[in-house]
């Protein structure tokens, strides 16, 4: 098939990724139980999943108060600006996944833009060649923030209409304003990303303390600017950030530290409802994230090909195998064929189709792993993990959401807008810099995903909510850049194919294998056999971390049950 043989320009030099692979061998065999356990919590009405246990309460507060799914989101992700700032912002951009009780699906993308100043050229050097200190490290990386948009139309929309956005809105404001001790992994975090928020003054008035040393676990974090932003927002509704004084403080932050982004920017900016990827797997429909996300349709691709096989009666190590082959297949796909859908033409249903995923299946031999060269070519992988965030929301009425929402790095670009308290996203490395260049995820584009002004870079984000019988079933997602779309994947097979409670399911290590490096990561603790198995095949197999987060909620006969993903300390399922 035509995917054999693409992009031979591609190539590159894998040297990096083998010397790692030579680096971990050492270890590929051992086992350790990094993950730990997650506690399955069960709740009669609704529940939250989130990151950040405050935030997470603040949402069931809402539920117990009547509210729905979409209310306690927008109050949830409105909170976790304040209490989780290393991914929950207003400084950045997401998807929303949205399950109506009455049957009906949608999608909110809230994705950044690029101002209109950016081309193709923004992030290359004089040589021509990308240059990740632009695109990662400076303020020509800061995409137009989507979340303010995002949330207030799922919010007018979709919310019960019982709560204004001020009122929803008034638990963030006030934890901003009031502060909160830090703690848990908003606390690791920070001495570990300082080095990129201290170039700021403005962000170390925020985040540092006196002698110039970051926050620590048990001070108290007060945010009485972005208490302001949240508040004029709040009064005004979401023009606030976009138009008139704080629009104009963003716009003067980014370019006095060397950006691009205009007032007019901000002003054009649009939040876009649209049809959620759907897809089915033996049986219940898949509903996720389409383009400018990848995650929804390498999710279902991948579906797709492993439900020709019967995985039930398959031993875990050749799940996993045939696993890592399918996720080489889509992320191949996924490097050429994706970016925003407004610009380029995606062949959706192409690749989402059954026939397509047949064709790839005949290419994969059950006993032999398939190098990825001939399948197309790669860059290398990022320990980049936890910069995203996602959480989960159920409600008694039959609504439910999924959102993941990001500022890219942990900290985004650790830029605070002075005035305003918001921090700011990189999230234009998320763009293919150049053709042949891994963004810091190791994640190859082409044309489809090259920088343009007003495009929305290609996301991994996949917040997906599984039906059955047209009922919310499972409702997950998960932060981690690369590594997003194939721990949502383990999370829907492991309970779908192998039965197991969603406790269970979201704390097995996982696998990971994203086409190019040719390796394929297994997460700390996936047993030595799996790992035998997948080297026996021909994998490169390296054995790491692999910080994702998917707190997930699965129905259960009466009510549900959440699990918070054991990788994030102090991430909560909370429910009433
Ligand atoms: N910034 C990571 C992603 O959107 O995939």
């Amino acid at each position: 098939m035509q995917n054999k043989m693409m992009l031979t320009r591609f190539v590159r030099s894998c040297a990096l990724c083998l010397l790692a692979a030579v680096s971990f061998a050492s270890i590929a065999g051992a086992q350790t139980s990094e993950v730990g356990r997650a506690q399955a919590v069960t709740a009669e009405h609704g529940m939250v999943v989130a990151q950040e246990a405050i935030a997470a309460r603040v949402g069931v507060k809402v539920l117990q108060d009547g509210g729905n799914a979409i209310d306690a989101a927008v109050a949830t992700g409105f909170a976790m600006a304040v209490t989780y700032p290393r991914a929950g912002n207003i400084g950045g951009g997401g998807f929303m996944v949205i399950h109506r009780a009455n049957g009906e699906d949608t999608t909110i993308d809230y994705r950044e833009t690029a101002p209109g100043a950016i081309n193709a050229k923004s992030f290359l050097d004089a040589q021509g060649n990308a240059d990740p200190e632009k695109s990662r490290s400076s303020a020509l990386a800061i995409g137009v923030p989507g979340t303010v948009a995002g949330l207030a139309m799922a919010e007018a929309k979709y919310g019960s209409g019982k709560f204004t956005l001020a009122e929803l809105m008034a638990p963030a404001i006030a934890l901003a304003r009031d502060g909160f001790t830090l703690a848990d992994d908003t606390a690791d975090a920070l001495p570990r990303d300082w080095p990129r928020l201290k170039r700021w003054p403005s962000s170390v008035r925020i985040f540092g303390k006196a002698d110039g040393s970051p926050l620590a676990d048990g001070d108290k974090l007060v945010q009485p600017e972005l208490a302001d932003t949240l508040a004029a927002i709040a009064k005004d509704g979401p023009q606030a950030l976009y138009q008139g004084p704080i629009a104009e403080k963003i716009a003067a932050g980014v370019q006095a530290a060397g950006g691009v982004m205009t007032a007019d920017d901000l002003k054009n900016y649009r939040a876009i409802e649209r049809a959620p990827i759907r897809g089915s797997y033996r049986g219940y429909t898949i509903v996720s994230m389409p383009p400018p996300s990848s995650g929804g349709i390498a999710l279902v691709e991948m579906l797709n090909i492993l439900e020709g096989y019967d995985l039930a009666r398959e031993s875990h190590a050749q799940e996993l195998f045939l696993m890592t082959e399918a996720m080489k297949r889509a992320y191949a796909d996924r490097a050429f064929f994706l970016g925003d859908p407004d610009v380029v033409k995606i062949p959706v249903p192409r690749l989402t189709s059954k026939g397509y995923a047949a064709e790839w299946r005949a290419t994969i031999k059950p006993d032999r792993a398939t190098p990825a060269d001939d399948i197309r070519a790669g860059g290398e992988v990022r320990e980049e993990g936890r910069n995203t965030t996602h959480f989960s929301v159920v409600d008694q009425f039959g609504n439910a959401v999924s959102n993941t929402y990001t500022l890219n790095f942990s900290y985004g670009v650790g830029l605070v807008a002075a005035g305003t308290g918001i921090l700011l996203n990189n999230e234009l490395d998320d763009f293919a810099a150049k053709a042949d260049s891994p963004n810091a995820y190791g994640l190859l584009g082409d044309e489809a995903n090259a920088p343009g002004p007003g495009k929305r870079p290609l996301s991994s984000m996949t917040p997906t909510i599984v039906l059955k019988d047209g009922k919310p079933f499972l409702i997950t997602g998960s932060p981690g850049g690369s590594l997003i779309i194939n721990a949502v994947l383990q999370v829907v097979t492991n309970v779908i194919d192998r039965g197991m409670d969603i406790a269970t399911a979201v704390s097995t290590p996982r696998v990971h294998n994203q086409w190019k490096p040719d390796i394929v990561f297994a997460e700390n603790g996936v047993a030595d056999d799996i790992v035998a198995t997948l080297q026996a095949r021909g994998d490169t197999v390296m054995v790491r971390r692999l910080p994702t987060s998917a707190n997930s909620i699965l129905a259960a006969p009466t009510g549900f049950i959440g699990a918070a993903d054991p990788r994030t300390r102090g991430a909560l399922a909370a429910g009433y």
